[in-house]
């Protein structure tokens, strides 16, 4: 297949022995390549945001699994199911909101149940599949988000949604990326995403990278932004999308679909079915990561707040399905979601 234009970034590497992650922490300034040998180090590179974005984050996991169950079994015999059992605990542990990683973790022990023949090189092909069907779920959703949009669209994006936060291509970046491709697109925002900056660091380097142009703003803009520029489309990614279509994803997009709703502009969100958990009914149900306050009281490892202030830092928000225009996945588009238009996906 005809490689698509407008994409040329790849985050996570398997090397047969070592996984190698494109540090996200230190773009857009170096482009440093960390090889990983150990599940431990998979967990840590997780926690760490090494690697970040919820498919991305599943992919890296089904990688430390063939990690784990490699070194298990060379080290602790007829006990090595026990300790990977360990080590899957300690990796769903990394990061709680991206439903992508327990997805993962539960597609691996299917395998690991299922244990004849070799199961490591089984376990191997099975990891190497998840990459690759994701890219190819990724470009799917590219083509049925991209024929959501008019001919001159203006679209905003929020956080980090494109290769580095997926196996490739993108989610809601996909959709811009394959929109962009067919002269959809005019003009892309991209929310700089604070604290941790996804959208100027992450979105502003993959865009630049493959000739799309991208027009960042603060956060707090994007309402006078919808107001003003003729904004279309906001396109946003997910981490878990609950039965009835409630979404979490990067704190923020929340306030962004209030304002979209209130200035008429249509809300996609862009997630493959492994970001839907069926298993918890409605948003309130998804855990929402803290992580630490220094996030929000810095900038580029420096403190910029006030000496005594302290911070709430809660990293991900639930945007109610009402909200919501459309939910693109690989198995097709649900417009208006509800628990009845997610679970035809499924049938
Ligand atoms: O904290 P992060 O950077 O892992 O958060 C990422 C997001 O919220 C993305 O929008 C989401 O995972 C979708 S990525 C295709």
């Amino acid at each position: 297949m005809e490689s698509p234009r407008h994409d040329s970034v790849r985050a996570i590497r398997w090397c047969g022995d070592a996984l190698e992650l494109l540090d996200q922490r230190q773009l857009p300034d170096h482009e440093v390549w960390l090889r990983l040998h150990t599940v431990a180090e998979v967990s840590d590179a997780i926690r760490d945001m090494v690697v970040r974005g919820a498919p991305a984050i599943g992919i890296t996991a089904a990688f430390g699994i063939v990690l784990a169950v490699r070194r298990r079994r060379a080290s602790d015999g007829g006990a090595w199911r026990e300790g990977v059992e360990e080590d899957l605990q300690h990796l769903l542990r990394s990061r709680p909101t991206a439903v992508n990683l327990r997805w993962a973790i539960e597609g691996a022990r299917a395998l690991l149940d299922r244990a004849e023949g070799d199961i490591e090189e089984r376990l191997e092909r099975w990891a190497r599949g998840v990459h690759d069907e994701d890219i190819a779920a990724n470009r799917r959703m590219g083509e049925l988000g991209a024929a959501l949009i008019e001919k001159g669209g203006v679209v905003l994006t929020h956080c980090n949604t494109g290769s580095l936060a997926t196996g490739g291509y993108g989610t809601a970046l996909g959709v811009i990326r394959s929109a962009w491709s067919a002269g959809r697109v005019r003009r892309v925002f991209a929310d700089e995403t604070r604290p941790w900056l996804q959208g100027s660091r992450l979105t502003a380097w993959e865009l630049v990278r493959d000739g799309i142009p991208v027009e960042l703003i603060a956060d707090g803009a994007a309402a006078h932004l919808m107001r003003t520029e003729g904004v279309s489309w906001v396109i946003v990614g997910a981490d878990r999308i609950a039965a009835n279509g409630d979404t979490a994803n990067k704190i923020g997009t929340y306030q962004a679909a209030i304002a979209a709703r209130h200035h008429g502009v249509r809300f996609m969100v862009v997630a493959p079915t492994s970001t839907i958990d069926l298993t918890i009914a409605g948003g309130d149900g998804i855990p929402i990561e803290k992580r630490g306050g220094e996030e929000v009281l810095g900038c580029g490892g420096r403190r910029v707040a006030a000496e005594g202030a302290e911070a709430w830092n809660p990293v991900f928000d639930v945007t109610p399905a009402e909200l919501i225009d459309a939910i693109v996945t690989e198995r097709g588009v649900v417009e208006r979601p509800s628990t009845e238009g997610i679970m035809r996906l499924f049938r």
